[in-house]
């Protein structure tokens, strides 16, 4: 940990952490059990107990992979709900009790059948920040990694794009479709959506944290640094993609930093990421705009991840209905790769 983090993270709160992972580590050895952490776990965690760390679609893989027999999942709740539909007969693990995520907050099971009625035959795609409930309404999921090619996939006309409206405009310009956010009340000039020129159908979710960067964020900092390269998660709006030099996943991001030589980056994601991408890169510098934090992440913490393993909890259970549905749209998605 101090060979990758000495100047990232203070010597006192090394010491300490690193009692606390060493600890984690002994547990987890006693219990069986594997540890994933997603990328925006804080440096002395995400460098110290997980087995694996990658964005949403690598970790889902590893959890539908593992044989060990518990899963602690260093992430939010929809992730490790995630693990647990690809896995039921396994213990999956969640450290923080809620850990939420104000996209999977956005939209309900009942909003999904609503949309379908109102859109006949036409298939849906949800983000995989979502519930279970969710996921288990759709035909198949997608992850910032893989978005544009599973709407391809299906190889239709229109498809439902759910619940990223960011994520859906990014998509949407990507794949070539005009995006229409249906209203529940009639749109002046008495139209219905039904007539409306469209080819991918929206929704109004948004992250609380991609949402806060701007043009003017972008603007800004290229006026203060003239070379430096900016990455973009795609939860943040198109016009922010469209203006940064790259858009992809959290691990499309790191791995565009460690293959590319430029003197230094802002990553407009969450802040503890640049800490991690700074860590692997000691030559390359790393702007990052750190008043954006995500607070469901930031709820797991190398003590509760402890805790977790020590008294078993918080387990993550899907009810068997719901999870058979879901893991119907996650397998679907993983398949087309
Ligand atoms: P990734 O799938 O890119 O890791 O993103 C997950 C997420 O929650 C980003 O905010
Ligand atoms: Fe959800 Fe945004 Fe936090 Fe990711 S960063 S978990 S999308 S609130």
């Amino acid at each position: 940990m101090k060979a990758k983090l000495w100047d990232i993270v203070p010597d006192f709160e090394l010491r300490y952490k690193a009692g606390l992972a060493y600890e984690i580590n002994h547990l987890k050895r006693e219990k069986n059990a594997v540890i994933l952490g997603h990328n925006y776990m804080e440096p002395a965690l995400y460098h110290s107990i997980p087995d694996f760390t990658g964005d949403s679609l690598a970790l889902s893989r590893r959890a539908a992979e593992t044989d060990k027999d518990i899963i602690v999942f260093c992430g939010v709740r929809f992730m490790a709900e995630t693990a647990k539909i690809l896995n039921p007969l396994k213990t999956v693990l969640l450290p923080a009790e809620k850990a939420g995520c104000s996209l999977a907050e956005s939209i309900t099971a009942e909003d999904v059948r609503r949309l379908r009625a109102q859109f006949p035959g036409v298939p849906v795609v949800t983000y995989v920040n979502t519930y279970a409930d969710v996921k288990a309404e759709s035909d198949i999921c997608c992850t910032s990694s893989n978005a544009a090619a599973v709407v391809e996939s299906l190889g239709t006309a229109t498809v439902i794009f759910l619940p990223d409206e960011y994520l859906a405009g990014n998509v949407a310009r990507e794949t070539g479709k005009h995006i229409i956010f249906p209203t529940k009340t009639p749109r002046p000039g008495g139209q219905d959506d039904a007539q409306l020129d469209y080819q991918l159908i929206g929704w109004h979710g948004r992250c609380e944290v991609h949402e806060k960067f701007t043009v003017e964020d972008i603007e800004n900092v290229r006026a203060q640094f003239p070379d430096v390269v900016i990455l973009a998660h795609p939860e943040c709006s198109p016009a922010v993609v469209t203006a940064a030099d790259f858009s992809g996943s959290t691990t499309a991001m790191i791995q565009y930093v460690e293959r590319s030589s430029a003197p230094r980056y802002l990553l407009l994601t969450e802040c503890a990421m640049g800490d991690n991408v700074a860590a692997e890169n000691p030559g390359k510098e790393m702007l990052r705009l750190c008043s954006v934090r995500c607070p469901h992440m930031n709820q797991i913490t190398l003590e509760d991840t402890r805790d977790a393993l020590k008294y078993t909890r918080y387990v993550i259970e899907v009810p068997e209905e719901i999870r058979v549905r879901a893991a119907r749209a996650v397998e679907r998605m993983i398949a087309i790769g």
